[in-house]
C-alpha cells in the first residue's frame, strides 16, 4: 500500500482523509503539479515549484510550504514508495472553512490543504508509445480563460480525453479561433521545414515546464524555434508534430483527425528532442 502525505503527515493511502467541505472538492479551488521521477530522482523540481508559487499567487492563496520542505516530502515519498520511474502528484487547495460559501475563507483561520502521492510507472522513459507516436483528434477548446494557472478544474480536458478515446485516438488538441492552444494535458508543437512551431505562452495555455526545457535544449542544439499560434490545417500539412509534458516527456504525434502527419511515423526532430530531454533532465535531476 502506498504512503501518501496529507497536511504534514505520512499515512497509508486508506487512512488519509480531507474534509467534505474542502474547497478543492466543492469548487475546484486548488492547484496542482506533477513532477516526474526517473532513476529515483526528481525531474525539474525547481521549475514545478516556481510554477506552484505562481499558480498560488494568481489565486491569492497562501503557500503552506517552502521549497526545502516540499523537496523533502517529494524525496521521502519517492523513497518510502520505492519509486524508480513514475511521478509525484502535489495538490494545494484553499482548505475547508467547515461550510460552503463563494467568499474565500479568512486565510488566518482556514489553512490550505496539501496532499502529495506517488504514481509508479515502470518503463516511463522507454514508453513503447514514443516509438509508435500518438493519434490525436482536434476539438473545440471550451476551458476557462486562465489556463496558465494549473488548477484542478480538469473536467473539460478529461472529456476531451474521452472524446479521443471514443474516436480511437490517444489524445485531443484543443482549438480556439482555428488555432491550436494545447493538448488536453500537454503542450502542442509542429515541425515545418526544420522549424519548431509552438504557441507562445499567455493566459491561453499552461506554461509547461517540459516546454521550457525542450525549447531551451532545441535552441542549444541550433534548432530554429518559432513561438506563435498555428492552425489545424498547418498541423495537418506539417512534417512532424509532437507534444510535451511531465508524464509524456516528448511524444511524437503521427496522425491528426485521421490524416497522417508527414510520413505517419515519429519524425527525427521529435525523436532527437526526446533523447536530449531525457539525457539532460536526468543529468540535472535531484
Ligand atoms: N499536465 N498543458 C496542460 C493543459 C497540462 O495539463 C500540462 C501538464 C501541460 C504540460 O506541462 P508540464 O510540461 O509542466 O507537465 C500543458 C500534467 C502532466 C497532468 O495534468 O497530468
Amino acid at each position: 500500500m502506498r504512503t501518501v502525505y496529507v497536511n504534514g503527515e505520512y499515512l497509508p493511502e486508506d487512512e488519509a482523509k480531507i474534509s467534505i467541505f474542502d474547497r478543492g472538492f466543492l469548487m475546484a479551488d486548488g492547484v496542482y503539479e506533477v513532477t516526474s521521477v526517473l532513476d529515483g530522482k526528481l525531474i525539474d523540481f525547481d521549475g514545478h515549484y516556481a510554477r506552484l508559487e505562481r499558480s498560488l499567487g494568481e489565486l491569492d492563496m497562501n503557500n503552506p510550504t517552502t521549497r526545502e520542505e516540499l523537496l523533502e516530502v517529494h524525496r521521502e515519498l519517492v523513497a518510502k514508495n520505492e519509486i524508480v520511474e513514475g511521478m509525484v502528484y502535489l495538490q494545494v487547495t484553499r482548505g475547508s472553512a467547515g461550510d460552503r460559501d463563494f467568499v474565500y475563507p479568512d486565510p488566518e483561520t482556514t489553512k490550505p490543504t496539501i496532499v502529495l502521492f506517488t504514481q509508479s510507472k515502470p518503463g516511463l522513459a522507454h514508453a513503447p508509445a514514443a516509438k509508435v507516436g500518438w493519434k490525436i483528434i482536434t476539438i473545440e477548446d471550451q476551458r476557462w480563460a486562465r489556463r496558465d494557472i494549473k488548477t484542478v478544474q480538469l473536467l473539460y480536458p478529461s472529456m476531451g480525453k474521452m472524446m479521443a478515446k471514443a474516436a480511437g485516438a490517444d489524445d485531443a488538441w484543443l482549438v480556439e479561433d482555428g488555432h491550436v492552444t494545447e493538448g488536453t494535458s500537454n503542450n502542442a508543437y509542429i515541425v515545418k521545414d526544420g522549424k519548431i512551431i509552438t504557441r507562445q505562452t499567455s493566459n491561453d495555455i499552461l506554461h509547461g515546464i517540459t516546454r521550457a526545457a525542450v525549447l531551451r535544449f532545441a535552441k542549444e542544439a541550433q534548432m530554429v524555434v518559432e513561438e506563435r499560434p498555428f492552425t489545424v490545417d498547418e498541423a495537418k500539412a506539417a512534417d512532424e508534430a509532437f507534444v510535451t509534458s511531465a508524464s509524456s516527456f516528448v511524444m511524437p504525434v503521427v496522425e491528426i483527425d485521421g490524416a497522417a502527419v508527414g510520413a505517419g511515423e515519429p519524425g527525427p526532430v521529435a525523436a532527437r528532442l526526446r533523447e536530449i530531454y531525457l539525457e539532460e533532465s536526468l543529468k540535472a535531476a535531484i
